[in-house]
């Protein structure tokens, strides 16, 4: 079968998937597909998979069944997506200036020295105006804080004018204004380009204002809806296999085993609020 990537074509589109790493399944029977400018939320506790679902897009790991397409095409890491790993380590003395971490966005797979022409450099420019950061294009990457470097990166992800771009934990290590600008700061650009983001995080509470669809990833298997339809007390509990509650408390969606007594922590702090049931 020959897929032609028209206007109606979903820009992923994923099929019953299972991914088995170390001989453990990390996930299966994940299936959804992902509409052009949409933005989606990959939400799950650590270690449920959701770098593994991000790197199953890319074609960097082995389907173990099931089937993914990007854009109408196999699986694979090309121009027409752009991605940002979790947690990049920078080094301080990096000698690279912020908008060279953005023109290596430009590179995709070639080999050999770049070439680095004036148009070039004028789309670099552009990236960096489009996440506010034209102020940092010369300073040294490693010496940014962490809201800048997570906005140049972002740069780099979209220099090349992707369809899709996929955000593994780009929240995480923010400081909590830091998250509302970044959230902020996609929503519009999704928006204004019609650009599809997969972003992955533990907490959906600040996604909340952008999120048009969450995958939400549990116990190897995935609920997906919007926040609405998955966040949802009989919906999780069946995910979970055991019971959970939902709650929302001054909007902030709040995830708890029912067994538990809603701790205050879970309810006011913004990191463990989504935790696994008690056994
Ligand atoms: N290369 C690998 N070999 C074996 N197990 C792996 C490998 N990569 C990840 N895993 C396991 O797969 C599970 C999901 O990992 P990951 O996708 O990183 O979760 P998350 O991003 O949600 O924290 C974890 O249990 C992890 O230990
Ligand atoms: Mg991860």
């Amino acid at each position: 079968m020959t897929a032609v990537h028209g206007e109606r074509e979903p820009i992923v589109r994923i099929s019953d998937a299972a991914v088995v790493l170390g001989g453990r399944t990390v996930w299966s029977q994940v299936g959804f597909d992902v509409q052009p400018g949409e933005f989606l939320g990959l939400i799950g506790t650590n270690g449920t998979g959701k770098t593994t679902l991000l790197r199953a897009i890319l074609g960097t790991v082995p389907l173990a069944e099931g089937s993914i397409q990007v854009l109408g095409h196999a699986r694979g890491r090309g121009h027409d997506l752009g991605y940002v790993p979790q947690k990049v380590v920078v080094d301080p003395d990096l000698p690279l200036r912020a908008r060279d971490v953005v023109a290596l966005g430009l590179d995709g797979a070639k080999v050999g020295l770049p070439l680095r022409t004036r148009s070039t450099w004028e789309r670099v420019e552009r990236a960096l105006g489009a996440v506010d950061a034209q102020d940092l294009s010369e300073r040294r990457i490693g010496r940014l804080s962490g809201g800048q470097q997570q906005r140049v990166l972002l740069a780099q992800s979209l220099v090349s004018d992707p369809k899709l771009v996929l955000l593994d934990e780009p929240l995480a290590n923010l400081d909590p204004a830091s998250v509302q600008e970044i959230v902020a700061l996609l929503g519009r650009i999704s928006r204004e380009r019609n650009m599809a983001v997969i972003l992955t995080a533990h907490d959906m509470n600040p996604l909340l204002p952008v999120l048009d669809r969450i995958v939400y990833l549990a116990k190897g298997h995935a609920a997906v809806g919007t926040t609405q339809e998955v966040a949802r007390t009989d919906v999780l509990t069946r995910l979970y296999g055991s019971p959970i509650e939902v709650v929302t408390v001054h909007g902030r969606v709040v995830i708890l085993p029912a067994s538990g007594a809603p701790d205050t922590e879970a309810v006011h702090h913004s990191e463990p609020v989504q935790r696994e049931p008690l056994p």
